[in-house]
């Protein structure tokens, strides 16, 4: 399998197939797996907040036997220091067997893999990815509606800010006749890059603005937080911060077997009074998410370490301003083309 997980496309549908069975294995018998990392050391570089990634990513390792080091604030670490993502990737990967980071900039994990000596796992990079937690929703859907194909999935709130919409979107678009309904505010729409992505993979999808409108022909109905911390201006943040709030009365509408999911954390987009409903997942979906990473560490650990090729320095032209070339000014230019347009590939933005 893959040696880094930056991207979710990185693993195959066969590949994620194979996943998907140890982490079957590994939830029904946990303790034939507790010497599987055992004298392995993770480092969880958490250069932004979270509870579940890091926590679970933690939990995963211990379980499996293995060891945690690592900073869930950088400011405690050398980066406040003003080191550089290079040096400290370049420093962790001699200590540890794998690294799980998360980096407020777009790109960060694809960056620190270019300078790491062991698996690089990208636990979210700004607005851009988060491939292991659609590990954790895939694995939801495939437990409780047994496919993909054919799904009418709702991704509802901030699709724009939203990472864990964006690879969600990438994984799904894999399986035949999945259909997105994409909801959100006209400002939090989905970004560019994601709707070319779909178009040129013919995935069907319609943009809309009303959940209630949508609720009744979807058999998963994804529902995210609108993403403060990535707003400019909070006023704007103000303004469309309640624009969706899942009720318990909205469910007489919706299907009997519609999943509900949530990457959490949950703010006020999904009342309590939902979390009683047998269509509410969410809390399941976060504990499969540590099965599933007990499954992703027990396979990337069994990369060997190795010295990186050595990289040129410094000429990235992306003007995005949240791309991690932006701030790591050394990084080389990395690009590829869709359809004649060139894109960069640590943010996928337009060059
Ligand atoms: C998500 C994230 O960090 O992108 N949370 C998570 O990892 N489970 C969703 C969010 O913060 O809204």
């Amino acid at each position: 399998m893959t040696r880094n997980l930056i991207d979710f496309i990185d693993i195959t549908p066969d590949e994620f197939d194979g996943l998907y069975w140890l982490f079957e294995d590994i939830m029904h018998s946990p303790h034939d797996y507790r010497d599987e990392a055992r004298g392995k050391v993770s480092a969880n570089l958490f250069y932004e907040p979270s509870t579940r990634t890091n926590l679970s990513f933690q939990t995963a390792m211990l379980r499996l036997g293995g060891s945690v080091i690592g900073f869930s604030d950088p400011s405690s670490s050398s980066v406040a220091k003003g080191e550089s993502l290079k040096d400290t990737i370049a420093m962790m990967s001699n200590y540890a067997d794998a690294i799980v980071i998360r980096n407020p900039m777009e790109g960060a994990a694809r960056a620190a893999s270019l300078y790491s000596r062991v698996p690089v796992i990208n636990a979210g990079d700004g607005g851009h990815l988060h491939p292991t937690q659609t590990l954790a929703d895939l694995c939801t859907i495939r437990m409780h509606l047994g496919k993909f194909e054919g799904l009418n999935v709702g991704l509802c709130g901030d699709l724009k800010n939203g990472r864990t919409v964006h690879s969600l979107i990438k994984a799904l678009s894999r399986y035949p006749n999945v259909c997105f309904y994409l909801i959100s505010p006209e400002e939090l729409k989905i970004p560019d890059y994601v709707r070319h992505f779909m178009d040129i993979h013919n995935q069907k999808y319609i943009e809309v603005t009303s959940l209630h409108d949508t609720i009744n022909c979807l058999d998963v109905l994804y529902m995210t937080r609108i993403q403060r911390e990535r707003f400019s201006c909070p006023n704007e943040y103000d303004r469309l911060k309640n624009a969706y709030v899942l009720e318990r009365a909205m469910l007489k509408e919706a299907r009997e077997k519609m999943l509900i999911l949530h990457p959490l954390p949950r703010v006020d987009e999904i009342s309590v009074d939902v979390d009683d409903d047998p269509r509410a997942f969410y809390f399941d979906q976060a504990r499969y998410g540590m099965y599933m990473r007990m499954a992703l560490l027990t396979i990337m650990l069994r990369h060997r370490a190795s010295n990186p090729e050595p990289v040129p320095i410094g000429g990235c032209t992306c003007k995005n301003p949240k791309c991690v070339t932006q701030s790591e000014i050394y990084l080389p230019p990395l690009t590829h083309e869709i359809d004649g347009i060139t894109y960069c590939s640590y943010c996928d933005k337009q060059i």
